[in-house]
């Protein structure tokens, strides 16, 4: 199982997917540029030692990250999708991509994707934390493809 991030934002954000990503065997693509250095001693003190037991690709852009991943099905999730998580069928090896803190993924990306999922929500709130958001949703597609093990 796969997770790309668009552009991401918040370092604390992205070191805590990348701490998922070790912790449940998730392969972790970053899509640059992001909103901070990767490359930053900050950024690795929050990581940690779990750098070492990800497996991390980055990509100049978005291009570059579907040019390396054509065979895999991407599914974006957005809160602006029709279709619940829960109810969606992941694949093993799907990519499911998340978008930016600040402002998801551009429009015509979203147009260019066909499957696409939400969390759904309070109807009175505007989003989840994404790193939230990747742990409820990996948690479901590991599970339906038995892979929390
Ligand atoms: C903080 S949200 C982005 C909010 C942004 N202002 C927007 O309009 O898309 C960051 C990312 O978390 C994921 N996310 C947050 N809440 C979600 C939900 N309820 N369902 C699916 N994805 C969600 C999406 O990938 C989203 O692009």
């Amino acid at each position: 199982m796969h997770i790309a991030l668009y552009k991401p934002d918040i370092p604390q954000n992205t070191a805590a997917i990348i701490r998922l990503g070790a912790c449940l065997n998730l392969k972790i693509h970053i899509i640059e540029p992001c909103g901070f250095d990767l490359n930053d001693a900050r950024f690795k003190r929050v990581v940690m030692d779990y750098l070492g037991f990800s497996k991390i690709f980055r990509y100049i852009d978005y291009d570059s990250f579907l040019s390396k991943n054509k065979k895999k099905r991407i599914v974006l999730m957005t809160t602006k999708a029709k279709r619940l998580y829960h109810k969606f069928n992941f694949k093993k090896n799907d990519i499911l991509l998340f978008g930016r803190e600040s402002a998801g993924v551009p429009k015509s990306l979203h147009k260019r994707i066909y499957n696409k999922v939400k969390v759904p929500m309070n109807k009175k709130t505007r989003s989840l934390n994404v790193a939230m958001s990747v742990a409820i949703i990996s948690a479901e597609a590991l599970r339906q493809n038995n892979l929390l093990k």
